[in-house]
């Protein structure tokens, strides 16, 4: 019982830490060089996320990918509202950039379609 204690308290101060995530006015503002809306476009980043991106944030970007249970930080729930809200450019920065337990994508995912096409995936998990 105190050990599940600790690691709440643990996993708790570390998502306290973790809330802000900067993202500069101009990767906000970045405007997509694929029509996001297109489905052989959003397939393209389906095919990216499964390799990439599904582990932790589960096929529907819930959170709930194998490695999802194993982290600290919360990864999020992309259906939502909130997530939503985000533009284009910040989701981009985020996946290229990375913060904390999310890797850095900017060496792995160098094609700029790829990347567009993951965004484009981001935005059909829409609820
Ligand atoms: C090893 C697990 C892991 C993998 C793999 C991973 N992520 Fe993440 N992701 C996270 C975590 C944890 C966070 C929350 C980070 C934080 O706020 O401290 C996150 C956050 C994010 C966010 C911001 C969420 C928000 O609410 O604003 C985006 C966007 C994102 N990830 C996209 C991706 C994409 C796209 C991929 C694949 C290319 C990916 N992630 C792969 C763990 C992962």
């Amino acid at each position: 019982m105190l050990m599940v204690a600790v690691i709440l308290l643990i996993a708790g101060s570390a998502a306290a830490q973790d809330k802000g995530w900067e993202v500069p006015a101009k990767a906000k503002a970045m405007k997509p060089t694929e029509n996001l809306a297109d489905k052989s476009v959003i397939a393209d980043g389906k095919a990216v996320w499964y390799k990439h991106c599904k582990a932790c944030h589960g096929s529907k970007g819930l959170g709930d990918g194998p490695k999802g249970a194993m982290l600290k930080a919360d990864p999020g729930d992309f259906s939502s509202a909130k997530f939503q809200a985000q533009t284009d450019g910040t989701l981009y920065y985020k996946t290229i950039t990375g913060k904390g337990e999310m890797p850095a994508y900017a060496k792995k995912i160098t094609n700029e379609d790829d990347r567009w096409a993951l965004v484009a995936y981001m935005r059909s998990l829409k609820k």
